[in-house]
């Protein structure tokens, strides 16, 4: 009897798992549970709500997936995590890049996983996690566990940190000679797309940045985007996957413009997973965060973490 049970429930997970269905946990952030978007899938281009098999069957079907996420919301990373795991189950072998292993972590990376393969666990202590400035590693360690457990390769993809900041402040020569020349990184953007860009950093900085910094702060976020698109291509197994804040995944200035540019006609997928605000009921009225239209495939809604003004932080005084 007890052998009829395991096996029903072995066929089921096998059956689950080549219907690629993707299972998310109970959710983690407080806020907004009950809003009417929170849990709900929006098809951009199609214009319709959908469910997590039909972006897991749109992913299985693209080179790279960019999944996104804002850093210190769990939800958004379990997002990441159920959805890479659906990928790896449907078959697909891609590497797995993340925005928050840099290059100068990448040897420490290799050492730790040469003498220990599938411990993601202790991946976070081999590059000094804690010192990162990253939200807590248990965020990131199921999604380097799913990678692991299907052995395909775990990518540091970032700049080095003094790399980006030394182009922040307009050092001559900062930005990588080989990344500039392959991104164009030396000229701007299609003028809409610089436009909005620049208005993105100086938001961000809720409008605290010398006018002296802007261009110099857009070109470290541009080097960052080249290097996180390049690092998909050098690592390009069968495809690549990117984890990744949402203002990098987005696709009118970010990464899949910089992949588009490397790897003219790849099929590229985006997901980003979006806080639902309480006066935003419709998945349309989100554009309007976007400059209009939503830069992503689908945006997946999630609880909120808090309704802190970013901007506070720019006020407190100096220690
Ligand atoms: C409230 C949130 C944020 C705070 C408190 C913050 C603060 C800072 C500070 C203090 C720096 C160093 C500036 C310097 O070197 O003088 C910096 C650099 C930078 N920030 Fe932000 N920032 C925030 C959000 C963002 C966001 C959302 C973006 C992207 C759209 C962004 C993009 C950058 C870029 C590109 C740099 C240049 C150096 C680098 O890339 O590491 N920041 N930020």
């Amino acid at each position: 009897m007890r052998a009829r049970a395991f096996l029903v429930t072995v066929l089921l997970l096998v059956g689950c798992a080549a219907r690629g269905a993707v299972t998310l946990g109970p959710w983690r952030s407080p806020l907004e549970r009950e809003h009417p978007l929170t849990g709900q899938i929006w098809d951009v281009k199609g214009q319709r709500v959908v469910t997590p098999e039909a972006v897991a069957a749109r992913l299985k079907d693209a080179r790279y997936v960019l999944l996104g996420e804002k850093h210190d919301n769990p939800d958004h990373h379990a997002v990441q995590a159920a959805l890479v795991r659906a990928l790896l189950a449907s078959g697909r072998r891609p590497a797995v890049a993340f925005e928050m292993f840099t290059e100068e972590q990448a040897p420490a990376l290799a050492r730790h996983l040469a003498g220990a393969p599938r411990d993601a666990a202790g991946l976070g202590e081999a590059v000094d996690w804690k010192r990162s400035g990253w939200p807590d590693f248990a965020f990131y360690q199921p999604i380097v566990q799913a990678a692991l457990d299907a052995g395909v390769p775990v990518v540091a993809a970032n700049l080095a940190p003094a790399t980006a900041r030394s182009v922040a402040r307009g050092e001559p020569g900062a930005v990588p000679p080989e990344l500039s020349t392959r991104y164009a990184l030396d000229r701007p953007l299609a003028p809409a797309a610089q436009a909005r860009l620049t208005a993105e950093i100086r938001d961000a900085h809720c409008g605290h940045l010398p006018a002296t910094r802007v261009d110099s702060m857009v070109l470290a976020q541009r080097a960052r985007d080249a290097a996180l698109a390049d690092s998909l291509v050098r690592s390009d197994a069968d495809g690549g996957v990117l984890i990744a804040g949402v203002g990098h995944v987005r696709a009118d200035h970010g990464v899949p413009l910089y992949l588009t540019a490397r790897a003219p006609g790849s099929n590229i997928a985006v997901v980003a997973p979006l806080e639902v605000r309480d006066s935003l009921t419709k998945p349309e009225e989100y554009a309007a965060l976007f400059d209009g239209t939503l830069p992503f495939d689908f945006v997946w809604f999630t609880p909120r973490m808090d309704y802190a003004d970013p901007c506070a932080r720019f006020r407190l005084p100096r220690a």
